[in-house]
């Protein structure tokens, strides 16, 4: 029999917490009902108490935060919709980005383009063929500003999904801020800056592991004194699962890399209370519903737990992962485009009762093109009915005490805790990583899934079952052809009205910091403030570190 009075005393201790937070986020209705008029409460528990709730459940914004990371969730504040947004020039992505504030979005997501991802300005021969293809072009400051045009960067949060460069552009964003006359510690956002999956999944890499880690381990250290709103890292699982893994391994994986970079700063003599609240995470919302749900909630579980027991952090925040959320791209069929968004809702609606903070839900013509601006409307609009007119947001964690979802948390927790061994017996996920070990059991994964696929025992409604013969062709969205040229003009006329010397000396200055050990950041954002471009930083930073070349 667990210990009720120890239970009893966990509940007292939750009702005061939700009392307190009220103040600053009070609950958006006095009372939560259903249909039937049935008084729906802020969390169902046991009356008694079985084996093992405290220990593996316990209340929500309470460790080991299985039920959510804060005491009243949804009730107090709907997670944040944050729609990934940004194509061809900083003009049209900005315009974009203001309809959908206008449409109810609640934070901004940043998509910047191949070239930007990778150091490379757009009047680079690397660049050909990709400036503004997969995202914006920011090539300067002057970008940046256009990009951020009236919009109150006081207000609103905004996420940069940038990993190689976060620094430059970071660095960028905070000088656009204080143009606008918001100082650094009002800012609040997040940059990627998770190199590790990037030489797992995604690819955009630049540097060596090692110069890597310093670049983050910088932004985790001025971040903490200067700007400490700003979320460092993003430690993704969402491009992992992409690239094919298992939910147990996309999981595994992310907190794998959270503990190398954890690692990392504490080897940089940061202390784990300074920079751990600011740590973030991303996971995928993928199909089997019930996996997915449980999977977050082993999550929370699992990190509250290393962050205690391994590294001794007190802070709360530092217990708590916080995560958003993007639904599965790699689902979406490019068949019967419009069935796109009964799966994007579905793992949407997964994602919420997994607790996240903030979701991106794709849009119904992203396996063939970048969203219209109907298909991205749609995409936001499936957000907002779950949240208002689904009820899933009135009582905390609501599948929380169910058979199954508790039996799947706890097969996810042990899942992840066996990889999380043999990780550690390969030396930690930096040399997993250059020994090819996640990498090998994602391309494993993703074979079986693939010839479950090609077999038909694995349905994909609308490619290998439920087909059409032929279908319409549905309005997609170009970019602009000539936008590269664009684009380049307005990087000579950058280069012609800035002041070179004082350009050639921020440079300077830059390469004698990378040859040292001081923080790059000061240097990076005295280098954006006099229009450095983002290549020529890059270009700075690829001759003293130089670049990596993949496993
Ligand atoms: N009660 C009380 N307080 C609450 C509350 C509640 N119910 N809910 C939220 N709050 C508070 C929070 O504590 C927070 O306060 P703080 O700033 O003082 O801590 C504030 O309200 C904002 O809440 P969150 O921090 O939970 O929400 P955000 O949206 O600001 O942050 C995040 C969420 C996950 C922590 C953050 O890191 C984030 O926004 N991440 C987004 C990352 C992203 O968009 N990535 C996209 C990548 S796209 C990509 O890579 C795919 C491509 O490659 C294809």
């Amino acid at each position: 029999m667990a210990d009720q009075t120890n239970f009893d005393e966990l509940y007292k201790e939750w009702k005061m917490k939700t009392e307190e937070l009220m103040n600053r986020f009070p609950e958006k209705k006095e009372q939560f009902k259903t249909s039937s008029d049935i008084e729906v409460d802020r969390l169902y528990t046991p009356e008694t108490v079985d084996e093992g709730y405290i220990e593996k459940l316990g209340f929500p914004g309470m460790y080991p935060y299985t039920r959510g990371i804060q005491p009243t969730m949804y009730r107090g504040r709907t997670w944040t919709m944050r729609q990934y947004a940004g194509f061809g020039s900083a003009e049209e992505t900005n315009k974009r980005f203001r309809y959908l504030l206008d449409q109810g979005q609640t934070g901004l997501s940043v998509a910047f383009d191949l070239p930007t991802q990778i150091g490379y300005d757009s009047d680079d021969p690397m660049a050909k063929g990709e400036v503004g293809k997969v995202g914006v072009a920011i090539d300067s400051l002057e970008d940046m500003e256009a990009l951020l045009h009236k919009i109150p960067l006081d207000k609103v949060s905004t996420s940069m999904t940038i990993n190689a460069p976060a620094a430059v552009l970071l660095a960028m964003y905070i000088v656009v801020a204080e143009k606008q006359g918001v100082s650094p510690e009002k800012i609040s956002g997040t940059i990627q800056n998770d190199i590790l999956k990037e030489y797992i999944a995604r690819g955009t890499y630049i540097f060596p592991p090692k110069p890597s880690m310093r670049l983050i381990t910088d932004i985790f250290a001025f971040c903490s004194k200067n700007v400490p709103r700003w979320n460092t890292i993003s430690i993704s699982g969402y491009h992992i699962r992409e690239a094919g893994s298992t939910a147990a391994q996309e999981l595994a994986f992310t907190i794998a890399n959270g503990m190398a970079y954890v690692d990392a700063a504490l080897d940089a003599g940061l202390k784990i209370d300074e920079f751990a609240p600011r740590l973030a995470f991303f996971f995928n919302g993928h199909n089997q519903f019930f996996e997915e749900v449980a999977k977050f909630r082993a999550a929370r579980r699992i990190w509250a737990k290393i962050m205690k027991e391994k590294y001794g952090a007190k802070k709360e925040k530092s217990l708590q992962l916080r995560f958003h959320t993007q639904v599965a791209g790699s689902t979406l069929t490019a068949q019967q485009p419009d069935n796109n968004i009964v799966r994007v809702t579905i793992q949407a609606l997964a994602a919420v009762l997994g607790g996240t903070q903030s979701l991106h839900t794709n849009a119904r013509d992203e396996a063939l093109a970048l969203p219209t601006e109907d298909s991205a409307r749609i995409a936001l609009r499936t957000q907002q009915i779950i949240a208002n007119e689904s009820g899933v947001t009135d009582t905390v964690d609501p599948l929380g005490g169910s058979y199954y979802i508790e039996s799947l948390t706890d097969e996810i927790e042990k899942k992840v805790e066996e990889y999380l061994e043999k990780i550690n017996d390969l030396g930690g996920a930096v040399s997993a990583v250059e020994q090819g070990y996640m990498q090998r059991e994602i391309h494993q994964a993703a074979y079986e899934t693939q010839k479950k696929i090609e077999s038909g025992e694995e349905i994909v409604v609308g490619m290998n079952k439920f087909t059409l013969e032929d279908e319409p062709k549905p309005e997609l969205h170009r970019v602009d052809p000539e936008l590269q040229r664009k684009q380049t003009e307005k990087l000579k006329s950058v280069r012609e009205n800035r002041d070179q010397n004082r350009v050639s000396a921020r440079l300077d200055e830059l390469r004698q910091g990378a040859k040292g050990t001081d923080n790059l950041m000061p240097l990076i954002i005295n280098c954006v403030r006099d229009y450095c471009t983002v290549g020529e930083i890059c270009g700075v930073l690829r001759e003293e570190f130089g670049e990596y070349t993949g496993v």
